[in-house]
């Protein structure tokens, strides 16, 4: 029998690869370049199955190239905002994603930054590296307790969940939140959480506000100039969800003018090419988009895509099926 023609548009961990290999005709991208608008056209017209992730555009005007192969784009990631689902939809292309295998990882990355940001971590290195530290002081370098505090999240699906069980049985923090729908009450007790019905309740009370709702048309821009105003000048705002659901411009007015005390940012609007003027404040911690960068997890990412495509090829209904 033939073997289905898949492609891997980035490097993944050696033992997936080598796994889907011997199970489909596979080609991998040894030199892990982004593929270009039009290599990925390419890809849909010679493949059945493509296996993109975050740094893939899998827009309208790719999706709609003429006479496609592909039958399912096997997404390696959770988010999938750089799919135009709709498109996907209307051409007959199954989707899947990866959710569940980076919850705790990514909950680990916002606590990460959530700490950094309160007690000035990376500064601090900083500070040691630049050879400016003259020696312990009183008064130096000082941030924000973060114990006992109150921790608002935007967004209440497994990964904010997975923020409040460490933040709230690790820090003793209260727990507030916004979700468009109501969660169930055995959650909220198990969090003694509160959930508010308006983002902005959320800003205005918690002394650190993390975002986790999926970007996209929805969510574009959701913290902006006038609801980064109704944080407390004290508080710090932490996104790993996806760059554009904050708008850069007006975080960066934030930070500089006090609206906020600062910021740890593991997603940015453009990425990589965020905006510069992040590099100059000491009141911003930045990471990589590092949220799921454990090997446990991505090898894990990258079963759960094989076990999609497994079930599809064998004509079964995969588990992950976003589309
Ligand atoms: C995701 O899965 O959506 C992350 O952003 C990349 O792991």
């Amino acid at each position: 029998m033939v073997k289905p023609k898949v492609l891997i548009t980035r490097k993944w961990p050696a033992e997936v690869e080598r796994q889907l290999q011997g199970l489909y005709d596979v080609t991998l991208n040894e030199q892990d370049i982004p593929l270009s608008i039009q290599e990925l056209k390419t890809a849909l017209q010679n493949y059945d199955a493509v296996l993109p992730t975050v740094t893939d555009p899998m827009t309208s005007e790719v999706l709609m190239v003429e006479n496609k192969r592909v039958k399912i784009l096997g997404n390696f990631g959770v988010g999938f905002n750089h799919i135009d689902v709709d498109s996907a939809k209307s051409q007959g292309i199954v989707v899947t994603n990866t959710p569940g295998v980076l919850t705790d990882c990514t909950a680990d990355i916002a606590m990460l930054l959530l700490l950094m940001s309160a007690r000035r971590g990376a500064e601090g290195d900083r500070h040691i590296r630049n050879h400016q530290w003259t020696g312990w002081r009183p008064t130096q370098m000082l941030g924000h307790k973060v114990t006992g505090k109150t921790l608002g999240l935007i967004g209440f699906g497994r990964i904010a969940q997975a923020v409040a069980d460490r933040a709230h049985f690790g820090f003793g923090m209260k727990i507030i939140f916004f979700n468009r729908s109501a969660i169930a009450q055995e959650i909220i007790a198990k969090y003694q959480a509160v959930q508010t019905s308006t983002i902005e309740e959320v800003l205005s009370e918690a002394n650190f506000v993390s975002l986790h709702c999926p970007g996209g048309k929805a969510t574009h821009h959701l913290i902006n100039e006038q609801r980064l105003k109704m944080m407390r000048p004290s508080a710090h705002l932490i996104n790993t969800a996806r760059g554009d659901v904050v708008d850069s411009k007006a975080l960066i007015k934030a930070l500089k003018y006090g609206w906020i005390a600062g910021a740890g940012l593991d997603v940015f609007e453009n990425e990589p090419n965020l905006d510069k003027d992040f590099l100059n404040m000491e009141n911003v911690s930045l990471l990589p988009h590092l949220g799921s960068a454990t090997e446990e997890t991505r090898i894990a990412m990258g079963n759960q895509v094989l076990k999609n495509l497994s079930a599809f090829f064998a004509g079964e209904e995969p588990e992950d099926r976003v589309v």
